[in-house]
Parts: structure tokens; C-alpha cells; sequence
């Protein structure tokens, strides 16, 4: 395994992700870990990731120097090289100004690191200190134009550094310089397979949980859907799905999720439906945050008094992702924490006596999607587009009647057949209706209406941090538009919503 320690750098989870891509297994960790706790890991190789601050900062982060005295290899990238070269008696010189963006790569020697790699290539640069002097056994291995020294090594004590970032897309061999890395310098093998992740989670969850009651918050969301199967396979009928139908779900989703999990899968799910007590104190609420507030509040009260009646569970489990471990392990708590945490609608109760079991919490999302898939979960589930906890009351602007949830559902199951059938559906992040609270004049035959108006939203993107609005052909906008105007009574008119995140954000509410 790779041991990545985390400076702070926009780019540390883009690192991981090659890493993993790569088929070698890898953790990230912040500065402050210990060094025996280190040496205990068993890295193959250690990878100081970049960061924000400068070297000569008063508290610039630091990792203990002793890591370079392990004989494991160590790559420093960007701010992690300046780390290195500083410790060992080398000197980072501060610059007057920034480079940032592309830079043209000249390699010294076609080794090591650049094994197979002539230059000039491109590279992508974020920095404002360089190197000045190398340390005693250091010798440099590439430079560009503005860097004059861009790359270095002591091959005698297996270190290695970059000023570019070899992670991002902008630099062309950046994948080709990480590999040799991983497995010329550190010796990594392949072994990092969803099929090996899954045989090893099984058997440690039936490990864990010893024959004992789990009980797990079911959503039917492709984090919560592959947790279940996982622990379904490690201990049967000893799981326990809960999954509350709140009323504000989309056509026959809980109807969907029983065929696919209950079926062949037989997992054991308790089906709540609570949709009156979640409508009832959402009655005359309009304004999104006491919305979710509401929603927030009756969840639990319905999932706790739903869980005390499984005697003796002794453990919860939750699909929590590795980004969110990280996040909330990181020595740089960053603004993304902070987002976050109002879309935790779902989290669960804090004071339920009640042991945690996280199967999912080293894997990122594109990985529990393959995870899923190696398990034998249905196809649509694997596939699902993300789906707010609050469900359609935060695409309901202003009040949610019984009435207005029907007219949505079918406006949004029209839509998103139209999006299947023309094979859009996994190319899209999300893709969903809004009711409008305006009416709109409307001509339907010979006679007047006046009615609903709908609008559909569909973005791409990564991680929903960003967004940007799908360009749908308007063969098939057109198509679902005449479907919907036809097909659902109560709207007559159709928008499509052409804002980008920032400065819009994905759901409307
Ligand atoms: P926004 O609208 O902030 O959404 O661009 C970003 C992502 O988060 C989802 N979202 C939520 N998820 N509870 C959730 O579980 C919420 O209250 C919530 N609000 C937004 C949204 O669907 C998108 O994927």
C-alpha cells in the first residue's frame, strides 16, 4: 500500500484516486501521524502530498522527519518536496511571484521517476516557493523554463520530488510518472480489486459484528443499497434494513427498491410508511431550510422508535464514503466540510447505544459503483443518480400538498424515461423536475387553462460541487415536453433550467 500524507492541497483526493486507479490500495493521512503508527502500516512507499502553505510559514504543516530514515521510498510533490528538501539541509528559495498553469517539462534522465518519459512534455504547476540548493545526495531530474529545478532524486535513499503536479489531467504523463513510482521504485503489485475488497469486507463485517443484530438506514441509494448487500452477505437475515417511505419519494420508488433487494437478493427490509407524519407538520412550510429542518427531525424520531423494535441489535451500519472520512480526519477542515453539512438531512441519531460498522468508508463513489456491480446489485441501483434526503419537497418550491407530490412524480417519471430510453441516464450527474408555485395561462384545444408550470433540470459533474447544465438535444427536450403537457393533468407548461452551479446550485431549493 501507499501511504499519502496530507499537506492541505486541493489535489490530495485526485492523488488517492490515481493511486487506486492504478490497482494499488492507499490511505491518506494528515501530517501529525504518528511515526510508529507509520512503520506499523507497512507502506510501500510514502507520498507527501502539496499544500497551500509556504515552507517558511510560522505554522506551515510538518510530518516527523523520521519518515525519510524508514528506507521506504518517498515521493514530494509540489509543497511535500519543499518539505523534504528543507529537512535534509537543502534550501527552498521564496518566490516573488506565483507560477500557476501550464509549463513545458525538460527531462535530465529518462529513469527512475521519468522511466520511459522523453521530455518536453506538458506539466500543470501551482506554486509560489522552488528549490535553491539541493541537499547533499540530491541531484535534479527535469526543470522547465521558470523551474530550475523541477524534478529531483536521491536514488540512494529511494527519494523523490516534483514541483509539478503529476496528479491533475493537465499533465500529460502525470499517470505514467505516478506508476513509476508505485511499482518500478516502490515494487506495488496489482492487487487492489473490488473482488478482493469484497471477499476481505465480508469476512471481516461477519468478523466484527460476531453474530449480532445490525441494523442499517436504507434509501435506496446506490451508498446505502451496496452496504446492505454487503453485510446481507456476511450475516443474512442478522441485518436489518430499515427504509422509511416519507412521502416524499418519486414514483414507485419503495415499490422498485422491494422488487430489486427483496426479491432474488433476499434481504431482510423493514418497510415504514410514515408519509403522514412527515406531511402533516410540513403543512403551510415554505421555506427550504425549515423544510429540511422538519423532515431532519421527524426521520429520526421514526427511525429510532423503528430500530428499538429490533431486540438486541447491537450494531448500526452507514454507507459513510471515504471523502467524508478524510474530510473529517483532515488537519485542514476546508469550506467543502462546511457545505456539507446541512445536506446530512438523513445522519442518524448520535446518542442510539449502538456500535458502527462502515464497510464502505475507504472507497470512493465510482468504486462502491463497481463494488456493487462485483456483488450482483441490480444494474438501476448501481446506477442511481443521487437523490436529496429531503426528496420532493425541497423540488417542490413553496407549499407540498398531496396534490402537487402526485403532479411532480409524474411530471419527473416522464422525464426520466424520456432520459433512459434515449440512453442519457448514467451520462448525467442528475436529472429531475421542479413545480413551480405559478400558474400560467395555457391553450389546450379550443378552451383556456391555466396551470402548473414545470421545469426540468439536468447537470453534469463530478462531485456536485460544480455543476453545469446538460445540453439535452431538443429533439428529446421536445419530446418530453409534448409527454408531459399530454400525459400529466394540472401542467401546461414546460422550462428547462439552463443555470450552471456556481452561481446556481443543482436543486432549486
Ligand atoms: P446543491 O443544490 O447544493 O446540491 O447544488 C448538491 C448536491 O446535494 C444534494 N442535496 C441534498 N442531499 N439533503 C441531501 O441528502 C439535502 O438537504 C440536500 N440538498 C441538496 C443535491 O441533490 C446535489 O446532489
Amino acid at each position: 500500500m501507499i501511504l499519502i500524507i496530507d499537506f492541505g492541497s486541493q489535489y490530495n483526493q485526485l492523488i488517492a484516486r490515481r493511486v487506486r486507479e492504478s490497482k494499488v490500495y492507499c490511505q491518506i493521512a494528515p501530517p501529525s501521524m504518528d511515526i510508529e503508527a507509520i512503520k506499523e502500516l507497512k507502506p510501500d512507499g510514502i507520498i507527501l502530498s502539496g499544500g497551500p502553505s509556504s515552507i517558511y510559514e510560522k505554522n506551515s504543516p510538518k510530518a516527523d522527519s523520521e519518515i525519510f530514515n524508514l528506507g521506504i521510498p518517498v515521493l514530494g510533490i509540489c509543497y511535500g518536496m519543499q518539505f523534504m528538501i528543507d529537512t535534509l539541509g537543502g534550501k527552498v528559495k521564496r518566490a516573488d511571484k506565483r507560477e500557476y498553469g501550464f509549463a513545458l517539462l525538460n527531462v535530465d534522465k529518462s529513469k527512475w521517476l521519468f522511466d520511459g518519459i522523453e521530455g518536453p512534455t506538458q506539466t500543470w504547476m501551482s506554486h509560489g516557493d522552488s528549490i535553491d540548493t539541493l541537499p547533499p545526495g540530491f541531484s535534479r531530474t527535469a526543470f522547465t523554463d521558470n523551474t530550475e529545478v523541477a524534478a529531483c532524486q536521491n536514488r540512494k535513499k529511494n527519494l523523490y520530488g516534483l514541483q509539478f503536479h503529476p496528479e491533475v489531467e493537465h499533465t500529460k504523463k502525470g499517470k505514467a510518472v505516478l506508476n513509476n513510482f508505485i511499482f518500478t521504485i516502490c515494487g506495488c503489485k496489482k492487487a487492489w480489486t473490488m473482488k478482493s475488497f469484497a471477499s476481505k469486507t465480508i469476512w471481516e463485517i461477519a468478523e466484527q459484528v460476531e453474530g449480532k443484530k445490525v441494523i442499517l438506514g436504507l434509501s435506496g441509494g446506490v451508498d446505502s443499497s451496496v452496504t446492505a448487500l454487503l453485510i446481507h452477505k456476511a450475516i443474512g437475515k442478522k441485518l436489518t434494513c430499515i427504509f422509511v417511505d416519507n412521502g416524499l419519494l418519486r414514483k414507485d420508488e419503495g415499490k422498485q427498491l422491494k422488487e430489486r433487494l427483496t426479491g432474488s437478493l433476499d434481504i431482510n427490509i423493514k418497510f415504514v410508511n410514515a408519509t403522514k407524519r412527515f406531511l402533516e407538520p410540513l403543512k403551510g412550510v415554505t421555506d427550504p431550510e425549515k423544510k429540511r429542518k422538519v423532515i431532519g427531525k421527524v426521520f429520526m424520531d421514526v427511525f429510532e422508535e423503528e430500530a428499538a423494535k429490533i431486540k438486541d441489535a447491537e450494531f448500526l451500519a452507514q454507507g459513510t464514503l471515504y471523502p467524508d472520512v478524510i474530510e473529517s480526519e483532515s488537519a485542514f477542515g476546508g469550506p467543502s466540510a462546511i457545505i456539507k453539512s446541512h445536506h446530512n438531512v438523513g445522519g442518524l441519531p448520535k446518542d442510539m447505544k449502538l456500535k458502527l460498522v462502515e464497510p464502505l468508508r475507504y472507497l470512493f463513489k465510482d468504486e462502491v459503483r463497481l463494488l456493487g456491480k462485483e456483488i450482483g446489485l441490480p444494474a438501476d441501483l448501481v446506477w442511481r443518480q443521487p437523490f436529496p434526503g429531503p426528496g420532493l419537497a425541497i423540488r417542490i418550491i413553496g407549499e407540498i400538498t398531496a396534490k402537487r407530490l402526485k403532479i411532480l412524480r409524474e411530471v419527473d417519471a416522464v422525464f426520466i424515461d424520456e432520459i433512459k430510453k434515449n440512453g442519457y441516464y448514467k451520462k448525467l450527474w442528475q436529472s429531475f423536475a421542479v413545480l413551480l408555485p405559478l400558474k400560467s395561462v395555457g391553450i389546450m384545444g379550443d378552451s383556456r387553462t391555466y396551470e402548473n408550470i414545470a421545469a426540468l433540470r439536468a447537470v453534469t459533474s463530478k462531485d456536485a460541487m460544480t455543476a453545469d447544465w446538460a445540453r439535452l438535444p431538443h429533439k428529446l427536450l421536445a419530446q418530453v415536453s409534448n409527454r408531459i403537457i399530454n400525459e400529466v393533468d394540472g401542467v401546461n407548461r414546460v422550462v428547462y433550467d439552463i443555470s450552471s452551479k456556481p452561481p446556481g446550485t443543482i436543486e432549486w431549493e
